[in-house]
């Protein structure tokens, strides 16, 4: 069954979403009788094109890495009116996307433009997917009512820990156990860095790697300075705790004070600096932090390396439950969203 997707934001993530698309066609198609079309695109520096009978994905990506703009795209279907000037609310809208992969500039202050995009799609009866953190971490509860007022649906596995199944983890096989706590690294450009400092990298030429293996943020001082690993904890303190915590209640603190000296000397003690992001339930409430730990070398924690993150969840039932997994990276957070849709598309065959 043919799924109409369009895409707003070509960046990294939805690049590697299409590229898997392209390397997967066959197998989606055969194990989970799955077809992807993707049927418009808008980025705001990239371009725009949409086709209502389906783009040709790998001519998309061939322009954009050649340095030319969506509005170049030779369309080969006759008659389709092929659009090459909507911008993203006007693709939200007009377009025959029946899913919306909001894959915009993450802006986790304000939350915006994402989450216009994300009401407007659901006003036009269309789902969301997502791995933009912004309209997540501020507004969930009222993004997943508008959906659900609508009947579609709001899907933001990717927003933590890129498409390791961290939020279909705790909502799935673990739906039942109460989680008391969660502790874990969730910032795959921070673990990255640190581990490369320590092998003699310098901070400024491992931020700058970090960038081009399109693990950092499009402004990565939301990686550095403990921003983006605070987004996550208030999304899984909202989502999977059912904790509403806003970013005035998160301690924060990157990892810009870690020097190549602190990172020597704690190698020499048999420790690791990480920056380490904790939530737990306490008797007054919830206690919710970003910060840099020297972790003993006998940590589990101590030894997740490079763009790797882990998670620990703390539950009743089960004790503690650690998942470790990519935490950043083109095809981990492309694979993201296509493990969403294809969530959508089983509930809809269904
Ligand atoms: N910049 C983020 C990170 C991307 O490094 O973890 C994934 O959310």
């Amino acid at each position: 069954m043919k799924r109409r997707i369009a895409l707003i934001g070509f960046g990294t993530v939805g690049q590697g979403f299409c590229e898997i698309l392209l390397q997967k066609e066959q197998l989606l198609n055969e194990k989970y009788g799955f077809e992807a079309e993707i049927v418009a695109i808008s980025d705001t520096l990239k371009g725009s094109i949409s086709c209502k009978k389906g783009l040709d994905i790998q001519q998309c990506i061939d322009l954009v890495n050649n340095g030319q703009k969506l509005d170049e795209y030779k369309c080969e279907h006759g008659n389709c009116e092929c659009g090459r000037d909507w911008d993203s609310l006007a693709t939200i809208q007009n377009s025959n996307a029946d899913i919306i992969c909001e894959l915009a500039y993450t802006d986790v202050k304000t939350g915006q433009p994402a989450i216009t995009h994300c009401k407007t799609a659901f006003k036009n009866g269309k789902h969301i997917v997502t791995s933009n953190k912004g309209p997540a971490a501020l507004q969930y509860s009222e993004l997943k009512k508008l959906a659900e007022k609508n009947k579609v649906k709001f899907m933001i596995e990717g927003t933590v820990m890129s498409g390791s199944p961290v939020i279909n983890l705790a909502e799935g096989p673990l739906a039942g156990c109460t989680i008391s706590a969660i502790k874990g690294i969730l910032n795959g450009t921070t673990n990255y860095m640190l581990t490369e400092m320590e092998k003699g990298m310098g901070y400024a030429e491992v931020l700058k790697k970090a960038q081009e293996l399109g693990y950092a943020e499009a402004d990565p001082t939301g990686d550095v300075e403990g921003f983006d690993a605070m987004a996550k904890v208030i999304i899984l303190a909202n989502v999977l705790m059912d904790v509403p915590l806003g970013a005035g209640a998160v301690h924060r603190e990157g990892i810009t004070k870690i020097t190549s000296e602190m990172i020597e000397s704690a190698k020499n003690e048999n420790t690791r600096w990480k920056l380490i992001s904790t939530i737990e339930k306490t008797e007054n409430g919830i206690a919710a932090s970003v910060k840099p730990e020297k972790l003993a070398l006998t940590d589990p924690l101590a030894n997740i390396m490079g763009a790797t993150n882990a998670l620990t969840f703390s539950t009743d039932l089960l004790g503690d439950v650690t998942i470790v997994g990519a935490g950043a990276g083109k095809l981990e957070t492309g694979f993201s969203i296509l493990t969403d849709i294809l969530a959508i598309h089983r509930q809809i065959k269904n």
